[in-house]
């Protein structure tokens, strides 16, 4: 084999995620390496820490990022708030709530599994029945923006119920932060992850947590030590802790946090109620143009997430055929169906700096180009003039 460097190709990322990075933050990442306990880094950290804050609406002072994608954020939230034993209440409406009962049985606790409909947001009422009929369950699990549907579930309400039963929460926020509102301290949430590649559009491989001081009191109060040395909070605290005394913990990724941060910085300068906006106006413009060409939508309108947006793949179209051409034709990815979803939608993603027009024009240009080739039957031609009404 002849080895050489890797240049990949230039791809508009309208999928689940990642999103397309934008090129400052790009930039940031290749900024010289120095050490992770340098002061210069150490204020660094600090400022990542206030804007993470500020991303997730919240005064938490531990408030950090995990060095690892958006399932190590998912995993710390579990091994640390979870013992042996703890009953824990997961509401399921799609893939990644599937992930949160099974990080509860492997961290020892028992979980109730409340399901509603893929495609469906979590229903409030059968949460309410679920913590009435197991009066011992100590946490409740939600996702807000479940990325394999595209439905977006009411955290706040969700997390009012539980803790009107005394649970403590967990909130799936890795495609909703930075996209739709996520307000931490507002709706009272316990622990919360998040990821960097979808709407903060940065490089993927980190996790943004937040705990508040009830969270916290549960962990320090844990009989059994978190059984993941990594994902200890207690000792991580000692590197992302406040205060200019900072322990080696792991060697941080460095360049990574750079690009996180340069993200959050952008998040910042465009401010936090501009960029929901954006996110919103960008779909209700995609919306229009997929429902004119004759696409539906598979979650109700009310329930969607304006960043990921699933539409049904026309009846006789090959799924696989469509996204290749995509790709090959257009350099455009989309993202396919998970689970019990794959191979009957499409979700296109309009996620931080893919959320742009130039973006839903190429897209929706691109669908109806190869749809129309392969003789799905849509209506050629309207998609443009319903956008531009938009
Ligand atoms: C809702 C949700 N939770 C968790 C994850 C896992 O994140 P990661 O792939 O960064 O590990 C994802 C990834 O798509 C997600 O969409």
């Amino acid at each position: 084999m002849q080895f050489q460097s890797f240049n990949p190709p230039v791809r508009t990322l309208m999928g689940p995620g990642p999103s397309d990075v934008h090129p400052r933050i790009l930039e940031a990442l290749s900024r010289p390496t120095i050490g992770h306990l340098d002061p210069a880094f150490i204020s660094l950290m600090d400022q990542l820490k206030e804007l993470l804050q500020y991303a997730f609406q919240t005064k938490n002072s531990l408030t950090m990022p995990v060095s690892a994608p958006g399932s190590a954020g998912m995993e710390t939230c579990f091994v640390n708030m979870v013992e042996p034993g703890d009953k824990v209440i997961v509401c399921q409406n799609g893939v990644f709530g599937g992930r949160m009962k099974e990080n509860v049985e492997r961290s020892g606790g028992v979980a109730i599994l409340v399901e509603d409909a893929w495609g469906e947001a979590i229903d409030c009422a059968k949460l309410e029945d679920a913590l009435k009929a197991n009066p011992d369950a100590r946490i409740v699990a939600m996702v807000h923006a479940e990325t394999s549907t595209g439905a977006q579930s009411d955290v706040a309400e969700l997390v009012k119920l539980a803790h009107d039963h005394d649970c403590l929460t967990i909130v799936d926020a890795v495609t909703s932060l930075g996209g739709t509102p996520v307000k931490v301290d507002e709706w009272g949430i316990d622990a919360i992850y998040s990821g960097s590649q979808k709407c903060l559009s940065c490089t993927p491989g980190l996790s943004p947590v937040s705990f508040n001081e009830a969270a916290l009191e549960k962990i320090r109060k844990r009989k059994t030590p978190v059984q993941s040395w990594f994902m200890d909070l207690n000792l991580v605290i000692g590197y992302w802790g406040t205060g200019a005394k900072r322990a080696y913990h792991h060697t941080a990724p460095v360049n990574a946090l750079y690009s996180l941060h340069e993200s959050l910085l952008l998040l910042h300068e465009e401010g936090l109620e501009n960029a929901w906006a954006r996110h919103f106006r960008n779909h209700q413009i995609l919306k229009a143009g997929l429902e004119a060409m004759g696409l539906n939508f598979i979650v109700k309108e009310g329930d969607r997430l304006p960043q990921l947006n699933a539409v049904s793949i026309p009846e006789g179209v090959d799924d696989a055929t469509v996204r290749s051409r995509l790709l090959s034709e257009y350099n455009l990815e989309i993202g396919a169906g998970l689970g019990a979803l794959a191979g009957k939608v499409w979700r296109i993603g309009l996620m931080g700096h893919s959320s742009r027009a130039e973006n839903i024009l190429l897209c929706v240009a691109a669908l109806e180009s190869v749809l129309g080739d392969m003789g799905a039957a849509i209506d050629k031609g309207a998609a443009l003039p319903a956008m531009q009404k938009v």
